[in-house]
Parts: structure tokens; sequence; C-alpha cells
């Protein structure tokens, strides 16, 4: 038996599996993520942690958890996580790969859509009754089939955001870690992110990467904000540098209200939802309790971040 603390009630049957193979589970309750002091002393006795990237975990949260065992990361993403230190202790962490794909994948495509469309400004035009008439010059946007899509980050979700914009007729530039990123943007009608973020991704799109993409083009970030230098992007929108920038992801999560980029035009911000299927988030239920279950009882890691 072992004590785990999950940080948010969940979708699916992580918790249910847990008691069932005899752990002691603590749910940090509410729909909030734990305080730094809530977060610390429900690592105080645990020997395993059931973790979402709005939680940091690092050096001093792991000194203070000298039991931990196990840390399952509720996300494919492990940048909450520092890994070195989490290694340096032997403890080991956990993601859950490929069963948000899809979901993150079709999310991306939707931006990019409302994106090219224009649909928040056209649907509030009609809401707010400006709407008069079918108008020959209004509203008009970017075709998908013929223009290019730079998937910047062409892992699993990069790939298959590639497959379907290319079912839409869009000519695919995957860009790897290797490949010219700048030439690429300057190439692209739509650029899309998809790379984890680490200190070699951390605003790789800074304000010359922005000057490099087309004048209209458009930004969709799936990823994590910190890839995009943020204050660089508003002022790149307001100058009509790029055309337009469809975020699921920020930093900070959620952005102030009074952020100067949500003030900036063209610019339609989501509350990091890319995996926010039914299927997707019970799936991840099962694989951080995949995970956890395994460390917990001195296997390896079915899915180590
Ligand atoms: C992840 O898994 O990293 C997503 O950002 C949230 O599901």
């Amino acid at each position: 038996m072992a004590r785990v603390f999950v940080t948010r009630p969940l979708p699916g049957t992580a918790v249910e599996r847990l008691r069932a193979a005899g752990h002691e589970v603590t749910v940090h309750p509410g729909p909030l993520p734990p305080t730094r002091a809530e977060l610390e002393a429900g690592v105080a006795e645990a020997q395993g942690l059931l973790c979402l990237l709005t939680e940091t975990v690092d050096a001093a949260l792991l000194d203070r958890a000298p039991r931990l065992r196990a840390i399952a990361n509720y996300a494919v993403g492990s940048d909450n996580v520092d890994r070195g230190a989490a290694a340096a202790r032997g403890i080991p962490v956990g993601v859950t790969p490929d069963v948000l794909t899809d979901a993150t994948a079709d999310l991306a495509l939707a931006l990019l859509l409302t994106a090219a469309r224009q649909l928040p400004a056209a649907a509030q035009s009609v809401r707010d009754g400006e709407w008069r008439t079918f108008e020959p010059q209004g509203w008009l946007g970017l075709e998908l089939r013929g223009a290019c899509l730079a998937v910047v980050g062409y892992g699993r979700i990069g790939r298959a955001v590639g497959e379907r914009a290319a079912a839409f007729g869009m000519e695919i530039l995957p860009v790897g870690r290797h490949d010219d990123l700048r030439a690429a943007l300057s190439r692209a009608d739509a650029v899309t992110l998809h790379c984890p973020l680490t200190e070699r991704t951390r605003h790789l799109i800074d304000a010359g990467a922005l000057a490099a993409m087309r004048p209209g083009a458009i930004l969709v970030n799936t990823a994590r904000g910190g890839v995009v230098d943020q204050v660089a992007l508003a002022a790149a929108l307001r100058a009509g540098v790029i055309g337009a920038a469809a975020l699921d992801v920020t930093d900070p999560e959620p952005l102030p209200a009074d952020d100067p980029l949500l003030a900036a035009p063209n610019v339609f911000v989501l509350p990091h939802i890319g995996s926010a299927t039914h299927a997707a988030r019970e799936r991840m239920s099962g694989l951080a309790a995949d995970n956890l279950l395994a460390a917990l009882a001195g296997a390896p890691m079915p899915h180590p971040a």
C-alpha cells in the first residue's frame, strides 16, 4: 500500500484503479490547482504523485517529498516537472502519449480554420446585429487548398495535423529541429506549433521569427505558450507583421485580463482545451494510472517521460 496524492478530480478510472490496488489516495478537491502550500502538504507523506501541467514539480518540491517513488503527469508534455531533479532522486516520471494526439490535432485544425475564415469576428457581427446582407467583398479569408502549412515539430501531433491539413489540400512543410525555421516561416501561409517546451524552444517564435513570416500569415499554437514570445506576438499583430494568431496555450495560463496580447487585433485564445474530449481525457487517466501502478509495484513505467 502506498499513499498517492492526486492534484485534481479527474475523468476516467485512475482514482478507482489506484484504490482498488490498495493504495490510499487523496484527491485535492475542487476545480482549481492546489496552492504551493497545499501541494507541499500533499506530497509530504506521498509515495505517488499524480499531477497536472498546472503543478510545478521542481527540486524544492521534491525536497519536501522524501518518500516519493513515482510521478505520473496527466499530460503528454512534462515541462512542468524538473525531470533532472526527479532522476537525481531516482523518481521516475510518466506521461500520457498518443491518447490525445487526435484530439489535439483536431483542435489545431479548428484553430486554423477559425483564423483562416475570421470566424470569431464574423459570428460577433451577426450577434451584434451589424451584419446587413451577403457581402461579396466581406469576410474574405484564406482558402486552405493550395496554401502552405509549416508544421513546427513533426512528432506524433505534428504528423496528425499534417495528415488532416493534407486532406484539406494544403502543402505541408514539416519543420524539425535541424531544419531552417526562418526559411520555412517565410514560405508558409500558416504555421502550427507542435514542439515540446524546452530551453531550446522557449521563445522559438520571437520577433525575428515573426518578421520572417509572410504578411497575413496565421500562427496556431496548441503546444505550450512559452514557445512564443508573446510580447513580440502582440507587437507583430498590432503592426500587421502577421495576419492572425489562434492560440490554445499561453504563458501564463490564464492570461491576466489586461494582458496586451488579449487587446491585440486578430488574436483568438482558448483555455488550453487541446486534449479536452471525453475519450482523450479518460484515456489519459488510464495511462497515468498505468504509470503509477507500475512504478509503485517496482516495475518500469510503461509511458516514461
Ligand atoms: C498535454 O498533455 O501536454 C496537454 O497540453 C494537455 O493535455
